[in-house]
């Protein structure tokens, strides 16, 4: 089957391009709020966060990192919005996040994004559907949100627990979706009975590392493409657009294109045009296009 597969160099806070219910899935990760990697991106992409920091730095109030972190989700909130306005009643959408920590003056804090989106989203007028936890092998313990556990790691009651599951929070838009009976491409689409008890069980232990090569890929964080192939496959039929308004390396356009499904990616940073481009670009069906008037 002949997809069809755009990539916007644009901000997703506005979808123009896309009109109402023209999406049937989304899956996505976002820049993760209070995770140092992303700070940089937030300051840039968002006058207000850059404000607040100004100001963070010269108070160094607790009080001014709860409104950075608030803040940071009033941008990803309206990219939630959006994605709720272009996807068809009994549309779903999937949003990989993993929480944070982090240590200011000497105190130790967390901070939930998962329990914030399912918030933010829940209030937009999704449902918040059961959700699955990755669990990853790769991270250290850490003592005190500080590293390796030290000597004292072995003894109560001060360590902290590891944070080495994400979330994958998975909502639905309206009713569910409706198909005519032996509706010809949803069973065309059908999965195993061993695909449907492993991907319909809450954890996913999945060993597939990032496929980061590339300094330029590796700032994107790229999520495996298991993740993205069973949540398309999971969510979605044959011949459906799959959004991703945080497109980052292009994951979710690849494995879309793969799965017979078309897809719709935005993304920032134009820099990454040669890393989609290189994982998806040279395939008939693929436009690349730059917003008019392009704006962060
Ligand atoms: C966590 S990465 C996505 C990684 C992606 N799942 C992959 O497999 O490569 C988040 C991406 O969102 C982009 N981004 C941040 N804000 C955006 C916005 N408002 N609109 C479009 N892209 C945005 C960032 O530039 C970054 O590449």
């Amino acid at each position: 089957m002949l997809t069809r597969h755009k990539i916007i160099i644009g901000n997703s806070q506005q979808m123009p391009e896309l009109a109402d219910g023209s999406v049937q899935l989304t899956v996505t990760s976002p820049p993760y709020p209070m995770i140092k990697m992303w700070d940089s991106l937030f300051i840039k992409a968002d006058p207000k966060i850059r404000e607040l920091w100004q100001k963070l730095e010269a108070n160094g109030k607790e009080e001014t990192v709860g409104q950075i972190y608030d803040a940071m989700h009033a941008y990803l909130g309206k990219v939630w919005k959006e994605t709720h306005r272009v996807l068809i009643d009994g549309g779903i959408a999937c949003i990989n996040i993993g929480d944070a920590t982090r240590t200011h003056n000497g105190k130790f804090k967390l901070f939930p994004n998962h329990a914030r989106i399912m918030e933010i989203c829940e209030k937009i007028g999704f449902a918040t559907l059961p959700y699955i936890l990755w669990k990853k092998p790769t991270t250290k313990p850490k003592y005190k949100g500080k590293g390796a556990f030290l000597g004292s790691g072995f003894l109560p009651p001060n360590a902290y627990v590891t944070l080495d599951c994400e979330f994958i929070l998975i909502f639905r838009k309206g009713n569910i979706r409706k198909f005519q009976p032996h509706d010809r491409q949803r069973y065309d689409s059908a999965f195993t009975k061993q695909q449907r008890n492993e991907w319909f069980s809450q954890i996913w232990a999945l060993k597939g590392t990032r496929q980061t090569t590339s300094e330029l890929e590796k700032r994107t964080a790229a999520y495996p493409e298991e993740i993205a192939e069973r949540l398309i496959k999971m969510f979605s039929v044959k011949g459906d657009t799959v959004l991703d308004p945080f497109l980052g390396s292009g994951t979710t356009a690849k494995i879309a294109l793969k799965n017979e499904r078309n897809s719709i990616g935005y993304e920032t940073d134009q820099d990454l045009i040669p890393v989609i481009s290189k994982r998806i670009g040279n395939t008939t069906g693929v436009q690349i296009t730059r917003r008019v008037n392009f704006c962060r």
